[in-house]
């Protein structure tokens, strides 16, 4: 290589890209772990992320097939293709019993951009969030790559992680924008309740504040259906909710999530994702359409399926001493309070990988307060995860555990 003149390339990158560099905090370290030892064979249990192991409908991987073979492969409506749109506003019209125009959804490649475009949108770099801890561990970066500070109220892991509209009401500053909700919650499976999503719509509203509710679990419910924050509350303008296909439909790989809005801010995200991904691919959204209209039986086994598991889950835990946890209404995961075992969430994930090959995502990545927790997700059958048991009820007996008050 020849030598060029002049002073040394920088390298510089961005703010935002140092903002973006992980604090070494460690919650991923385990997974990451867990995911080399699989890829070299070893017979690891992977329970640290929330990827349904479930496979996605048949007929819509036939529909994308179709699709393809039409030649739809080229850039789509930046809202998103009016069939899908079409198809979620009427979903969301007889879920909410509030007409709902297809004008008002937009389409994104998954709810996490959704997430990032309406943050974007609505949130100055330096102004607040207000958000549950425990929080999903993905929110943290995008209030990062934004530049927002997150102002966190608790979800009391006494009360069930239920929430308490009190709590919410003392979060909020004078520089909060958004208080973004998560219902049902990751990691939790807490369901936040039709009178207090109304209650909250209405005080925002009063504050010009957006209720921002990302409901991507909406459909995966064990006692009570889902209440959309759309059907609860009274007035429409200040409220945006976000939901994909990700978990319900077991299609994280397929990139497919929704904004419903007011028209005025479905206007703005259209300028945002115009301007950031110019469309979505058409023969997903085509695929989507079909999922969304032949998923009657396939979703009430996606749901008993998790319920079995969850219940299967819960009652190990039962009889593990050391371990505690609330039976979760909701979602695709079960918080475990390890500190009967002596352990911190973190100490306890990393031990168990190595000494039981299981993994399990350690707490202290849904906020401080959960450091004594570690996730399990449900993403492994009732027959797997005995075995995945098994190897922690060993793991847990060499601790020296406390007794169970
Ligand atoms: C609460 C919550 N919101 C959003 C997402 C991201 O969903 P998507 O795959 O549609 O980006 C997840 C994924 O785990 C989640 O748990």
């Amino acid at each position: 290589m020849t030598a060029i003149a002049g002073p040394a390339f920088s390298g510089r990158t961005s703010r935002l890209a140092h903002r973006l560099i992980d604090d070494g905090q460690g919650v991923w370290g385990v997974h990451d772990r867990a995911c080399e030892m699989a890829a070299r064979d070893e017979p690891v249990c992977l329970l640290s992320v929330g990827d349904p192991d479930l496979p996605t409908l048949p007929s819509t991987i036939d529909a994308a097939i179709d699709s393809l073979e039409r030649g739809r492969t080229h850039y789509a409506p930046g809202r998103g293709e009016l069939s899908l749109r079409r198809t979620i506003a009427a979903i969301e019209a007889n879920a909410s019993d509030k007409p709902c125009d297809p004008d008002e959804i937009v389409i994104f490649p998954g709810a996490t951009n959704a997430i990032y475009s309406v943050l974007a949108c609505l949130v100055d770099p330096g102004e607040d969030v207000v958000v549950a801890e425990p929080m999903y561990v993905g929110y943290d970066g995008l209030f990062r790559a934004l530049g927002i500070n997150a102002v966190t109220f608790p979800l009391e892991a006494a009360a069930g992680f239920a929430l308490d509209v009190a709590a919410v009401q003392v979060a909020v500053t004078p520089a909060t924008r958004v208080l973004l909700l998560n219902t049902p919650g990751n990691p939790a499976g807490n369901m936040i309740t039709p009178a207090q999503l109304c209650a909250l719509a209405a005080w925002c509203r009063e504050r010009d504040i957006w209720l921002v509710s990302d409901e991507v679990y909406s459909m995966i419910t064990f006692e009570q259906p889902h209440t959309s924050l759309r059907k609860a509350a009274k007035a429409l303008d200040n409220v945006v909710v976000i939901d994909g296909l990700s978990k319900s439909h077991a299609m994280t790989g397929w990139r497919l999530g929704w904004t419903v809005s007011s028209l005025a801010l479905a206007d703005r995200l259209l300028e945002f994702t115009s301007a950031t991904l110019f469309g979505c691919c058409q023969f997903v959204q085509d695929a989507a359409v079909h999922a969304l209209t032949n998923d009657e039986d396939y979703i009430a086994g996606v749901r008993d399926e998790y319920r079995r598991r969850r219940d299967y889950v819960c009652q190990r835990i039962a009889g593990i001493p050391g371990l505690n946890c609330e039976v979760p209404a909701a979602g695709m995961f079960v918080m475990v309070d390890v500190a009967g075992t002596g352990l911190d969430g973190l100490a306890f994930a990393e031990a168990l990988l190595d000494q039981g090959q299981v993994s399990v995502l350690p707490g202290a990545g849904f906020g401080a307060s959960c450091r004594n927790y570690v996730r399990i997700s449900l993403t492994l059958s009732v027959a797997a995860m005995a075995s995945a048991f098994d190897r922690i009820e060993a793991f847990v007996a060499t601790l020296e555990c406390k007794p169970r008050e």
